[in-house]
């Protein structure tokens, strides 16, 4: 058996689910902010294009995809940040972000080389740790605190020497903290001195609050990449659908390296996609939304005194636990009376999250109000 497997602790929401059934035996009524799989239906325009592509007769799909879905990208990538990619060598639809942020290290990861370190921040996408693992790279968390920003040049001289690739993650989850492009541009050039991979994870950049979110698309694509999905932007969880960009060559190496495991999202996935990126206005309501709740429970966190951190964007709030608590004990308690967040130190493998907790707003708004007045007892 791998060794892996049995180092590595459960998938965090795997054991979260096993606390949230033992409650839910007792009869406890659950509202639960605890995975971020947001309850809205998917925009009836995006499940037509799906069923009406689903042909008689389903061939295997290609690891680049129709050339239609690619132009679909390039066209968001165009309106939202103003960047021109060529469908042609600039974009691979990937099969959700998940499995481009566990696979991409292996484009670039030598497991006898000393430069074998995938650097990502702590807490974090706890998928970065686990690829770099699998790929036979040394994993280096980077703990982050304060405003949860993500900065790799007060990285030591060591670090950075045995680095091949970095993952950055605008708006951050769980923090919900957000690069601006003056660092982007900084952690760019410090990835090309040191021929460092640097991969920004965008996954959540359509969803924020005020300010739309740059992407390192912006400062140039030479020796980088992005990944985007659809998942939280349209609300395509179940669809696993999302892309990557970037430097033509490492586009290129990339659809040979998928090729082998045939990491190629199915055709009528894809026909959903390019209809999902087509369209804003979707996008925009579901903002709207998230900023509804966010604005609900952001009154009752100032009104009772709970520090808000980060939570510029993403689907998420980051708030500190109240004095007297850490994150554990904080979310044990709320879970007892049925809110069921998530202890920061879930996304650490390095300490990071610790006395934080998050909330994904996924619950609808009236079950969100009824969740604050079961909180208010609480404080
Ligand atoms: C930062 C980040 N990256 C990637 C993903 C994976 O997204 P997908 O559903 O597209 O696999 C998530 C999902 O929660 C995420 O939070």
């Amino acid at each position: 058996m791998n060794p892996l497997l049995d180092q590595l602790a459960d998938y965090p929401m795997v054991e979260l689910a096993r606390r949230r059934r033992d409650v839910a035996a007792r009869g406890v009524r659950l509202f639960d902010f605890s995975v971020g799989d947001p309850h809205d239906p998917t925009p009836e325009f995006i499940r037509e294009a799906l069923c009406r592509s689903v042909p008689p007769r389903c061939g295997y799909p290609t690891v680049r995809g129709e050339r239609a879905l690619r132009e679909a990208i390039a066209g968001y990538v165009d309106r939202r940040f103003g960047v021109q990619l060529d469908p042609a060598t600039q974009i691979l639809p990937t099969s959700g972000a998940k499995e481009a942020v566990f696979h991409t290290p292996l484009l670039v990861i030598d497991r006898d080389a000393e430069d074998r370190a995938v650097v990502f921040p702590d807490p974090g996408y706890p998928a970065y740790q686990r690829g770099a693992l699998f790929a036979g790279g040394e994993a280096i968390a980077v703990p982050l605190d304060g405003d949860f920003v993500f900065r790799p040049w007060e990285l030591p001289e060591s670090v950075l020497r045995r680095t091949r690739m970095m993952w950055l993650n605008t708006p951050h989850n769980p923090s919900g903290a957000v690069t601006r492009l003056p660092d982007l541009e900084r952690a760019a050039d410090l990835c090309r001195r040191y021929d460092i991979l640097l991969v920004s994870d965008e996954a959540y950049a359509d969803l924020y609050h005020d300010t739309p979110p740059p992407s390192l698309l912006q400062v140039g694509v030479e020796g980088v990449l992005v990944l985007h999905s659809l998942s939280k932007r349209s609300g395509m969880t179940g669809y696993r659908s999302g892309f990557l960009a970037g430097d033509p060559d490492l586009i290129a190496r990339l659809a040979r390296l998928r090729s082998n495991p045939g990491l190629a999202p199915q055709s009528f996935v894809n026909a959903a996609a390019t209809a999902a990126w087509s369209d804003d206005a979707h996008v925009a309501e579901r903002r709207r939304i998230f900023r509804e709740k966010r604005a609900l429970l952001r009154r009752f966190f100032d009104e009772v005194g709970i520090e808000v951190h980060g939570s510029e964007g993403a689907i998420y709030m980051w708030i500190h636990a109240p004095e007297g608590h850490d994150d554990e004990s904080y979310a044990a308690l709320l879970l007892e009376a049925g809110i069921v967040v998530s202890p920061g130190r879930i996304f650490g493998v390095a300490g990071g999250g610790r006395g934080y907790l998050r909330l994904a707003l996924v619950p609808e708004l009236d079950e969100i109000a009824e969740a604050i007045e079961v909180w208010r007892c609480q404080v």
